[in-house]
């Protein structure tokens, strides 16, 4: 029996991993992914031999291109946000988790994969649908829904035991449940379990406070091609390099904090608070790009489809047909989706200032109110008029007006 852990290298999972080889006597693989959460791999790579994992079944991937190119950028295509607010920053980082997994699973021969989820929230579902979805006879293991090590002490207890190594700030009061990568970092647990309480400052990594952001705004221009951002400033960057220097500037400048409660899929609602300081940005300029771009029927269309695309990845079927299906129709409406935003960050906002394209919808001669030669006002009476109709009727049946 050989089974693939999503291994962070963190207290959580190798109290797992020990736990998997003493419960299941079986050989384990560890697979930790760089999704830019700002932490170095190698100490996992360490920690996974530590704990007796051999060489050749410890697997260190980077996939922050991969990550921002094929699931970050697909999504913001969609202009996506659930529930109006969160931007799905961990939501859109689990079906990426879950395909490597299972890749690795297939590679080495494994038949189980393992994650540290918990069984009262919404990643267990988001890992083990993609599982599913890619490889139906997997056999998954979530310890968190079968050991008894359900409280602080008896973890720390069990790592004890077991020789684990707790880093010294893990040891004293629980540390928020944070989950980062590129498109942000998430808060939740401790103090902010009451939704009434504001979060300490000292708890953010990813940004200034917006009140502490600079006197003076920034200019920024993102050019985009089929929907996608491509460049800032004129320099044409990777997808993931992008992101990071939206991060930066929108760190900078206060840009990215939500404070919000959601409703998890397993049914509670729960208090979050994100950073999402380049993603913040990349909304609203994709938005503005849209707005000379695209189609108003194109355009409303997508916006009646959002929430429920929004609710799928929130959900965890990224990989369901109905999925792709609204993909293909928001990737095929953005081949127009082409040109330059002009935008203004200054503490803590994203101002559109300007937006141009080779393709823009955007006509002067027929919205200007100054005189023009292509359009006929009196044709608006008609129309108003044929509108207005039914608006008539029913106002003089109401009304009993013959
Ligand atoms: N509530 C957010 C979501 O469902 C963030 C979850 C964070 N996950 C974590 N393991 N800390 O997408
Ligand atoms: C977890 O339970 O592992 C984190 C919270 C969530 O997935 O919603």
């Amino acid at each position: 029996k050989k089974v693939v852990l999503a291994y962070s290298g963190g207290l959580d999972t190798s109290v797992i991993l020990k736990w998997l080889q003493e419960t299941y006597s079986c050989e384990v693989v560890t697979f930790t992914a760089d999704l830019g959460q700002g932490e170095e791999l190698e100490p996992a790579r360490k920690k996974a031999e530590l704990l007796g994992i051999k060489p050749e079944n410890i697997f260190i991937d980077d996939l922050r291109e991969e990550f921002v190119r094929d699931f970050v950028f697909p999504m913001f295509r969609a202009n996506t946000l659930y529930e109006g607010t969160y931007l799905l920053g961990t939501s859109i980082a689990r079906p990426l988790i879950a395909k490597r997994q299972i890749e690795i699973a297939n590679m080495v021969g494994a038949d189980a994969v393992a994650h540290g989820a918990t069984g009262k929230g919404n990643d267990q579902v988001r890992f083990e649908l993609g599982y599913y979805a890619l490889r139906p006879d997997i056999t998954v293991i979530a310890p968190w829904r079968e050991w008894t090590l359900n409280s602080r002490t008896t973890l720390l207890d069990y790592a004890e035991k077991n020789q684990i190594p707790i880093a010294k700030d893990k040891r004293g009061e629980a540390p928020y449940s944070t989950d980062a990568n590129l498109l942000h970092i998430s808060y939740e647990g401790k103090a902010l379990e009451d939704p009434w309480v504001e979060p300490d400052e000292d708890m953010f990594t990813r940004s200034v406070a917006p009140e502490k952001a600079p006197d003076t705004p920034t200019y920024i221009e993102v050019e985009f091609k089929n929907g996608d951002a491509v460049a800032i400033d004129g320099k044409a960057l990777s997808p993931a390099a992008l992101l990071t220097e939206l991060n930066r500037l929108g760190g900078e400048n206060g840009i990215g904090r939500l404070d919000l409660v959601e409703n998890r899929y397993v049914g509670m609602k729960s208090r979050g608070v994100y950073e999402t300081p380049g993603g913040s940005i990349l909304l609203v300029a994709h938005r503005a790009m849209e707005s000379i771009t695209l189609d108003r029927g194109a355009g409303h269309l997508k916006d009646e489809l959002m929430p429920r695309y929004a609710e799928l990845i929130y959900c965890g079927y990224w990989w369901s047909p109905e999925r792709l299906a609204i993909q293909a129709l928001i990737d095929q409406t953005q081949s127009l989706v082409n040109g330059t935003v002009r935008l203004k960050l200054f503490k803590g906002n994203v101002t559109v200032v300007g937006r141009k394209s080779p393709n823009s919808l955007y006509r002067m001669d027929y919205v200007t109110f100054e005189q023009d030669s292509v359009y006929n006002q009196k044709d608006a009476e008609g129309f108003i008029k044929l509108n207005a109709l039914r608006l008539r009727l029913g106002a003089m049946a109401k009304q009993k007006i013959g």
